[in-house]
């Protein structure tokens, strides 16, 4: 599969007459690609069953005919006024009970039948219309599921689907109480119909309640999906994605991305960096104009796993965005560096978010490629260069990392519902790991809940994951990986009940989680290694080895052969020495890399990323400032 490049373009905002001079310009500057669609809806049908395809007909003819290939969006993120005229019902409602208004994008209910009925007409007829058009190489259904907290919604059409759903899956609500523990404060419930939505309580709502509501918002957005998968598949054979976000976790995307032949996903690596990242403040102001090192790779290697191996970027931040804190401009290079870690991550394509910057509406401060005069942007000479380096570079050439870090929905909803510590959560602690394994030069795979074939690695981190199946304890125990266990791993089970006997409850690894703390930022625990315990700990005891300790002398790993419980969530400094030991027992050859230079290895390439603002010189190669070297391997 060779490596290509794209934009996104809306030709309706554009007069039709600049179709044809912007598409011969994309054609120049290298690219292969170009999605259209996805916010047309009120263009395509002006009034209800009044449709006007006649002018999408020319934009597909006109972009295939300069010899694009169209990734066609379907329409359903930008439900048009008149929907909410017929259907007044199907804005979303929101923690405090108050609908989401019109006027932006995604206010929509996932579990309104009648929209999804609407939107299943229009995915429908655009299928049918455009499923066999040889220009459309590729369908994105709707836009970034959950982007602007749009998973979640507590109306009342999401509360009479969620009582069908805990029907389905307790089958009495007898076993509902058991399961829930309802005793506890006399929460019995007599019927499904009388289970209200956990918000608007007095005081926290009944932990088994959130986490059954969050999976069943979840499994709506899967159904949502799957209604227009099966509608566009049965028109065409063009592979179908849909375009994630970044640090979106309240959806399984693994769920989503079993019914879609690629994943993609929307890279904003500066917009991302003081909202979605969690760093301090120093760390912030290090990476202002370049990102985080870390956040985007995670996704990509996320993304791959949701992608089944096959992934691409849809959006690629290409200058100042306008909706974070700070709107900085990327520093001279990042563009490419981030275009180049894509493709070292096995991305087989990425498009850039926008073609030309809007004069008007929301995002008119948002860069694209051209300046709102149709001028080049600066950011032109970036995509030429790597346009250029693509000529000659090899194809897709997919590789195992000797690492892999099990990623699961399921466990961010419980610790969501739970985090026991302000501002802990799942996806942190995962980042943290991460970041740790980075550092040491390793790629990195990312693995799902579901996974039970483990051959090929030499470590697999296991961190966080609240409930855990005992046949995945088990295919863990039996691989031949190094593999570590926690914090808080096998915490919970199936409906958020503390197990007995005693988590994490991993056959032939004799360690006993028997109590658990958070901790304030301002009290971490001293290790006698270096570092510390920060955010959580799980107090140990049992009889395996222990082989990380507090100052104090309290175990805070214990070990049994290949098999490791790790009862805190460790610092930089503490993860470090942790994990290059481990590698070194795994026979997983480590490199010391500076903070912002990272490496990534393909089948046939290695590449060095500079994350930093100045040259950096680094086993024995010098790469500059947001600069990336790529030797072959
Ligand atoms: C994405 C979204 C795009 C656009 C972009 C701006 O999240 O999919 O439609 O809004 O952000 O950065």
């Amino acid at each position: 599969m060779k490596r290509t490049l794209g934009t996104c373009y809306y030709p309706e905002q554009w007069p039709s007459k600049m179709w044809t001079e912007d598409a011969r310009r994309m054609v120049d500057a290298g690219l292969t690609w170009v999605r259209i669609g996805e916010f047309s809806w009120a263009k395509l049908e002006p009034t209800p069953g009044n449709y006007c395809w006649e002018w999408l007909d020319q934009a597909i003819q006109t972009l295939g005919d300069a010899g694009l290939k169209v990734v066609l969006g379907t329409p359903t993120a930008t439900p048009p006024r008149w929907m909410l005229t017929r259907h007044p019902d199907m804005l979303a409602v929101d923690v405090e009970g108050r609908p989401r208004k019109f006027g932006s994008r995604r206010h929509y209910c996932f579990s309104h039948e009648p929209y999804q009925a609407e939107c299943a007409k229009i995915v429908g007829l655009m299928a049918a219309r455009y499923g066999a058009n040889p220009y459309v190489a590729a369908w994105q259904t709707d836009n970034e599921y959950g982007c602007h907290d749009t998973t979640i919604s507590y109306s009342d059409a999401a509360r009479a689907a969620f009582q069908d759903w805990l029907a389905l899956r307790y089958g009495s609500v007898d076993q509902l109480n058991v399961d829930w523990g309802n005793t506890f404060w006399s929460m019995d419930y007599g019927s499904f119909a009388e289970v209200d939505l956990p918000n608007l309580t007095v005081t926290e709502a009944n932990p088994a309640h959130c986490l059954a509501f969050r999976r069943f918002s979840s499994d709506q957005v899967v159904a949502f999906n799957r209604r227009q998968v099966d509608l566009i598949r049965a028109q065409t054979d063009a592979p179908i994605t849909h375009n994630y976000m970044g640090r979106i976790t309240d959806f399984d995307h693994f769920a989503v991305g079993d019914d879609l032949d690629f994943a993609s996903w929307d890279s904003y690596p500066l917009g991302f960096l003081e909202d979605r990242v969690g760093a301090d403040a120093a760390r912030q102001r290090a990476f202002a104009r370049q990102g985080d090192p870390d956040f985007q790779a995670l996704h990509h290697d996320l993304y791959r796993a949701v992608g089944k191996g096959r992934w691409w970027v849809m959006e690629q931040q290409p200058g100042p965005v306008n909706w974070a804190p700070y709107n900085p401009t990327p520093l001279p290079g990042m563009v490419r560096l981030w275009s180049w870690e894509a493709f070292a991550h096995g991305a087989e394509a990425v498009c850039y978010f926008r073609w030309r910057q809007a004069p008007v509406a929301q995002e008119q401060l948002h860069a694209g490629l051209l300046r709102p005069d149709s001028v080049d942007a600066g950011v032109m000479e970036e995509l030429k260069q790597v346009t250029a380096e693509l000529a000659d570079a090899s194809d897709v050439a997919p590789l195992q990392a000797p690492v892999a870090i099990i990623f699961d929905y399921d466990a961010d909803f419980a610790w969501t519902v739970q985090p026991h510590g302000a501002g802990l959560s799942y996806f942190g602690l995962i980042l943290d790991v991460y970041r740790g394994l980075r550092r040491l030069g390793l790629s990195v795979d990312i693995l799902p809940a579901s996974a039970r074939d483990f051959a090929g690695y030499g470590l697999v981190m296991v961190p966080g994951m609240m409930a855990m199946a005992d046949d995945l304890k088990a295919a863990l125990g039996a691989s031949d990986a190094q593999v570590v266990y926690g914090p808080r791993t096998g915490a919970r089970n199936a409906e958020m009940g503390i197990p007995t006997p005693l988590p994490p409850a991993i056959p032939s690894l004799d360690v006993t989680v028997v109590a658990i703390e958070s901790l304030r930022p301002d009290c971490p625990i001293p290790l006698t290694t270096g570092g510390h315990v920060i955010n959580y700990r799980d107090v140990l005891e049992g009889g395996a080895e222990p082989v990380l300790h507090t100052a104090t002398g309290e175990a805070v790993a214990m070990r049994d052969g290949k098999q490791t419980y790790l009862g805190g969530w460790l610092d930089g400094a503490a993860l470090h020495i942790f994990l290059q030991d481990l590698c070194e027992k795994a026979g997983i050859a480590t490199l010391d890399l500076p903070d912002g230079v990272r490496v990534r290895d393909t089948g046939t390439e290695r590449f060095w990323f500079n994350y930093t603002d100045a040259a950096v010189t680094c086993h024995g190669r010098t790469i500059d400032a947001a600069g990336v070297v790529r030797e072959a391997r």
